[in-house]
């Protein structure tokens, strides 16, 4: 951040109104207009997202919702927090998103809703599952936390499903420190996610004091700050350098790195595909757990990719159906992936991994 968010920041403090106001609904409109939505509704995180806009979509108690086994916890946790039940698919072999062919098969009459996530970016087949959800009658809730500025068939991730999801935390592509998106085309999940996020108070009541104590339904508070609209609005404004960037750096990592012995990228199509980190995977956790010592020594930070969900204490399963994710998972590793860094840095870093693989 600079002094454009320093600006805008300032112009909010001056203002003496903090709560969500007309800075928000500007980043909406904002958010909204680049993703190509009709509607979007600004909360305190992505998770909060996920949770809004699953109750938005009246899911609860008894339903099921299919989640992919290789993403963050929030995915599932938004579920449970619904009061329905996650139900685990693996992903597919050569690609990080749900396998369709395992999901069509766990699709049963408790089946409310579908959650892709669009991992790293990259965006499930979504005319395959669009249709698929249609005839089944299945909604479809993207997470696409990680996935701004990524495209599947000229439209952004997140539209084409009922309901998609952002997240604005400080490692994204844009932050305001924490915060969370949804965003849909149908008025009346729009309304409800309006609702939810604030005490259960219908949209478009002009008066104050009517607006005030009026519940319609019952509603809880994921409202966003004027502070954060600011600072996400100035952010916005940096959107498209950054993602022109990013994926720049992906290329580069690329070409220095695509014939090391040992280090494996993902085929990434980067005319639609905006990657959050960069992603390699090695040949076994054992190789990658050596890489992250080698360049710990050498003062270059990495990240391991996220446990499997059916590893982690709640969710516990064995292996044996969650394959793929297992395998990713165990030897996918991040590398730095700031928009700042220069290509000097990216070079001591991809120096340093063939020297490793040497
Ligand atoms: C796939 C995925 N979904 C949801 C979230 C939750 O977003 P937040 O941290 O804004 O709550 C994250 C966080 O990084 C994520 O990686």
């Amino acid at each position: 951040m600079d002094n454009a968010e320093k600006k805008e920041l300032m112009s909010v403090i001056d203002s003496g109104w903090y709560t969500e106001s007309s800075k928000t609904k500007e980043f909406e409109r904002m958010f909204a207009s680049f993703v190509g939505a009709k509607y979007a509704c600004a909360v305190t995180s992505g998770t909060a997202a996920l949770y809004v806009g699953l109750k938005a979509l009246n899911i609860g108690m008894g339903d099921e919702v299919i989640v992919p086994d290789l993403t963050f916890v929030a995915s599932p946790n938004s579920v449970e927090a619904t009061g329905a039940k996650p139900v685990l698919v693996d992903i597919e072999k050569n690609a990080l998103n749900l396998d369709l062919n395992k999901m069509s098969k766990s699709v049963n009459k408790k089946t409310k809703a579908v959650m892709p996530v669009d991992f790293n970016g990259r965006p499930i087949d979504m005319k395959v599952l669009r249709e698929f959800a249609d005839k089944k009658d299945i909604m479809l809730i993207e997470d696409a936390a990680h996935a701004i500025g990524c495209y599947y068939n000229r439209r952004h991730v997140g539209t084409i499903s009922d309901v998609g999801i952002f997240s604005f935390s400080t490692p994204k592509i844009i932050t305001t420190g924490q915060g969370g998106m949804i965003v849909t085309n149908d008025r009346q999940i729009y309304e409800r996610a309006m609702a939810l996020k604030d005490f259960g108070r219908k949209i478009g009541i002009k008066k104050q004091m009517e607006k005030s104590f009026s519940h319609s339904t019952i509603g809880y508070n994921f409202k966003f700050t004027e502070f954060q609209a600011a600072i996400g609005i100035a952010q916005m404004r940096k959107l498209q350098k950054r993602i022109i960037k990013k994926r720049r750096m992906f290329m580069k990592y690329v070409d220095l790195l695509s014939n090391v012995e040992g280090i494996e990228f993902l085929k990434t199509n980067l005319k639609n595909v905006t990657p959050w980190m960069i992603d390699i995977f090695l040949k076994s956790p054992a190789k990658r757990a050596q890489l992250i010592k080698y360049l710990e020594k050498k003062q270059i930070g990495t990240r391991i990719y996220y446990p499997p969900i059916h590893r982690l204490k709640p969710y516990k399963k064995t292996d044996r159906e969650y394959k793929q994710a297992s395998s990713f998972s165990d030897r996918g590793l991040w590398l730095p992936s700031s928009v700042t860094l220069t290509d000097k840095q990216i070079e001591i870093v991809c120096n340093e991994i063939k020297r490793f693989s040497k």
